[in-house]
């Protein structure tokens, strides 16, 4: 994007939040003056930054109102006992933020908030994202905002196809590119609506998107920003017997708990390379592989195939299944496929 569409994109932000910012209990109206008089407004910023962490807007409402009713000022959450500012967070969860929240309210009770990022960042509980917010729209600082969804929102304006999480930092280069040096608090907070209101991360209203001829990704909006190639999952191989007693095959049913709970199948290893002692003896022949792909893994399964040798015990939950009617067993997938293996295999021994 040229520099000029940069600036008309950071334009229709501002214009577009001066019309449409969500009414929240820690802002002021947009594009009015900051209120510099007022000693509690970074305290404000701080603490509905903090909450918002990770928890939604929604949620955030009540406590940020009740915490300011309780605590009008830095210095008043500073001097509660730590006991009853756990208690009032109950609920927000994560209770290392709300450690960290007092330890910073004390630090900075006498000498108030730093205006200066790096200052910020050096407090407990603030990272980079919390110390630009605050610098940005606690001070009016020119800071680089960057959240899930400013994510968003860039990943779509640029088409940006790195896959997260590699494309971060093209994508703070790119919001960097974007941050205008006026307003840039409400410009931050422009792009947080934008992303939560219009850029969504489905179903996004490009319709009414203020920038949305702009947009390169517009047209396939909701394939940025690119999901992370999926992990590959581990490769996992096991036995599975296919014993024989004249015309019928030995099921057993599988413990409750676990994979395949509770359901009918051949009885196999625990396919985790540990004991592959068959069952029962028999004269095993190999009969071949099936493969399965499980949520977590992989599945290659040997079937060995075997007569029961007369005399034998058998394993505890063994059922006999009249072998061509083994269709309607109901067997899981994984052992659906080795019956079929096999009895296709039978079929063309004969
Ligand atoms: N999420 C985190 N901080 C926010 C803010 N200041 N405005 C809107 N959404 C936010």
């Amino acid at each position: 994007m040229v520099v000029d569409s940069l600036s008309e994109v950071s334009h229709r932000i501002l214009d577009w939040f001066s019309v449409n910012a969500r009414v929240l209990p820690w802002r002021n109206p947009p594009g009015e003056p900051l209120p510099l008089d007022d000693a509690d407004w970074p305290y404000r910023v701080w603490l509905s930054e903090v909450m918002l962490q990770q928890t939604t807007v929604a949620a955030v409402k009540a406590y940020f109102q009740a915490f300011t009713r309780r605590w009008p000022s830095v210095r008043d959450l500073a001097a509660a006992p730590d006991g009853d500012v756990m208690a009032a967070w109950a609920g927000l969860g994560y209770y290392a933020r709300a450690r960290n929240m007092l330890a910073c309210a004390r630090i900075v009770a006498d000498s108030g908030f730093p205006s200066d990022e790096a200052e910020l960042r050096a407090l407990p509980g603030i990272g980079d994202y919390t110390a630009a917010a605050i610098a940005s729209i606690a001070f009016g600082q020119r800071a680089v905002v960057v959240d899930g969804n400013v994510e968003r929102v860039i990943a779509r304006l640029f088409a940006v196809e790195t896959p997260m999480p590699a494309a971060k930092p093209r994508l703070k280069e790119l919001a960097a590119e974007l941050t205008p040096d006026e307003r840039a608090g409400d410009y931050a907070q422009g792009m947080m609506d934008l992303g939560a209101t219009i850029c969504t991360p489905r179903n996004p209203a490009c319709g009414i998107c203020p920038v949305n001829n702009l947009c390169k990704g517009r047209t396939e909006a909701e394939r940025f920003p690119i999901k992370p190639p999926k992990a590959a999952k581990p490769a996992r191989k096991g036995v599975a017997w296919w014993i024989e007693q004249g015309d019928q095959v030995m099921l057993v049913r599988r413990p409750d708990k676990g994979l395949l709970g509770g359901m009918l199948a051949l009885p196999s290893c625990d396919w985790k390379g540990g004991n592959e002692t068959p069952p029962v003896s028999a004269n095993w022949r190999r009969v071949g592989d099936v493969a399965h792909v499980f949520t977590h893994f992989s599945l290659s399964l040997e079937i060995l195939s075997g007569s029961l040798k007369t005399g034998c015990t058998l394993p505890p939950g063994a059922q006999w299944w009249p072998k061509d009617r083994i269709a309607e067993a109901g067997l899981p997938t994984l052992f659906a496929k080795a019956a079929a293996l096999v009895m296709s295999a039978e079929e063309d021994r004969l």
